[in-house]
């Protein structure tokens, strides 16, 4: 079932080429940060571009719960009053946070090392995910958590009153365990000091430096180790969202393995921790220009111009690569699928607790539309069968997950049969456009009622 409402299968066909131009929305991971460090803030945060789809809905909620006032302009303008570090107010009632993993984990580090009590759940998807790993290192700062046995939402989390400082290393490669800790951090007196082996997205870092935290980062042999020092006034900020790398990713991937297409994706932001998949693509043959490259609020931006691309090799992805990209191996299967040879994808445990098991889902949906998979509990390998590959024909199940019924979509337009996913609802999560934006470059796209 969708996450807010019933079930809303959507069939997607072989048509036309697509083409023309694809203007993403903002940025997911710096659409939940910017509220989040804007209620944290002292003062009115402005932000512009902020993604509107139900998972960053529901962190501007949460942070209402909390005390900060959230609106809306009509122009699309977000204003953030924030309450300030350590001033979160004990919410009256239940947050639901939905489906998003990241608002859950980011606003349970957020609220740690304040002096109340709250309650978190989410849909069954997130209800089914791991939370120990934000809950284990947060213990050390003295905060609280009673959940369900397997260390699952519902949760209660009580914050600590007087908060330590903490010093820890993420046993996973995960870039919302790193926020949880630095963001309940802010509020604890003298440094906190996080090391991550492997480099996961940065956003948090270089955001609570704009809002004026002192944070420093060190490369060392044992990974990047970042400093914060807590109790700071973090400094309210005008903030313009850059489009997101990993919605950009469907139309690029889309048009890469559609006959004749050619679209242009403007003004992606390209910051090293979120851009492997373009990499990737590049290395197996991808028709994918990088067009206008700039500077855009401290990080690399440029337009993405991607033509069919008949000719594409399946490639053995490193696995160092695995976190600049870790939300793209659901679509980069589909274009293994359409590429000549296997392609090897290694080091993706963390695929198997994402909002699915994208592994699975992706594997069955895969085998089900005619393409040979295996898989393994870290690493799976798609065998390409080369342009228009893909059987299809059938119905595949997207078990809550934007990413698993986007994927499938995209695959249906360079499928002989097309395909139907059984939930479409959860693309609102993160892309509430995705239908007309794709509709618009030409893609067939029908709704069960239609
Ligand atoms: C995110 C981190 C990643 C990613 C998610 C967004 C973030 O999750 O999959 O979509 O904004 O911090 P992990 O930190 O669990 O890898």
């Amino acid at each position: 079932m969708s996450a807010h409402g019933e079930p809303q299968p959507m069939t997607a066909r072989k048509g036309g080429a697509l083409t023309g131009v694809a203007d993403v929305p903002g940025d997911k991971s710096i659409s939940h940060r910017s509220l989040i460090l804007g209620a944290m803030a002292v003062g009115e945060t402005i932000v512009t571009g902020l993604l509107e789809g139900q998972d960053v809905l529901d962190t501007a909620a949460a942070m209402r719960a909390f005390g900060a006032e959230v609106t809306r302009d009509d122009d699309g303008t977000w204003r953030v009053h924030g309450v300030g570090v350590g001033g979160f107010a004990e919410p009256e009632d239940v947050l639901d946070c939905g489906n998003s993993g990241t608002g859950v984990r980011l606003i349970m580090g957020a609220m740690a090392t304040c002096p109340i009590t709250a309650t978190f759940t989410g849909d069954a998807s997130l209800r089914s995910r791991p939370m120990a790993r934000v809950t284990d290192p947060l213990a050390l700062f003295g905060t609280r958590a009673y959940g369900r046995a397997k260390g699952q939402l519902p949760m209660t989390l009580v914050g600590a009153a007087d908060p330590l400082p903490v010093t820890y290393t993420t046993p996973v490669p995960s870039a919302q365990v790193k926020s949880a800790v630095l963001l309940a951090g802010l509020n604890a007196p003298g440094q906190t000091v996080l090391t991550e082996a492997e480099a996961t997205r940065d956003h948090t870092e270089r955001m609570l430096a704009g809002f004026g935290a002192e944070i420093s980062t060190e490369v060392t042999p044992g990974g990047r180790v970042i400093t914060l020092t807590g109790q700071p006034e973090l400094r309210p900020q005008s903030i313009a969202v850059p489009r997101d790398p990993s919605s950009a990713a469907f139309p690029v991937c889309a048009a890469l393995i559609t006959e004749g297409s050619e679209v242009l994706v403007p003004n992606i932001g390209l910051n090293p921790t979120r851009a492997g998949l373009f990499e990737t693509l590049r290395e197996m043959g991808a028709d994918l220009s990088f067009e206008n490259m700039r500077e855009e609020g401290g990080e690399p931006a440029a337009d993405l111009r991607a033509r069919y691309s008949p000719d594409m090799k399946g490639i053995e992805v490193p696995p160092e690569r695995a976190a600049s990209m870790i939300d793209e191996y659901p679509i980069l299967s589909v274009v293994a699928a359409n590429a000549e040879g296997p392609t090897v994808m290694r080091g993706v445990k963390e695929l198997r607790v994402k909002e699915s098991d994208r592994i699975a889902a992706m594997a069955d949906g895969l085998r089900a539309a005619g393409i040979e998979v295996e898989d393994g509990p870290d690493w799976w390998i798609v065998h390409g069968r080369g342009p228009g590959g893909i059987e299809g024909g059938v119905t595949v199940a997207t078990h809550l997950d934007h990413r698993i019924a986007m994927s499938f979509l995209c695959a249906g337009f360079a499928s002989r049969k097309g395909i139907t996913v059984d939930d479409a609802g959860p693309i609102a999560t993160s892309f509430p456009i995705f239908e007309p934006l794709m509709r618009g470059l030409g893609a067939t796209l029908e709704r069960a009622s239609e």
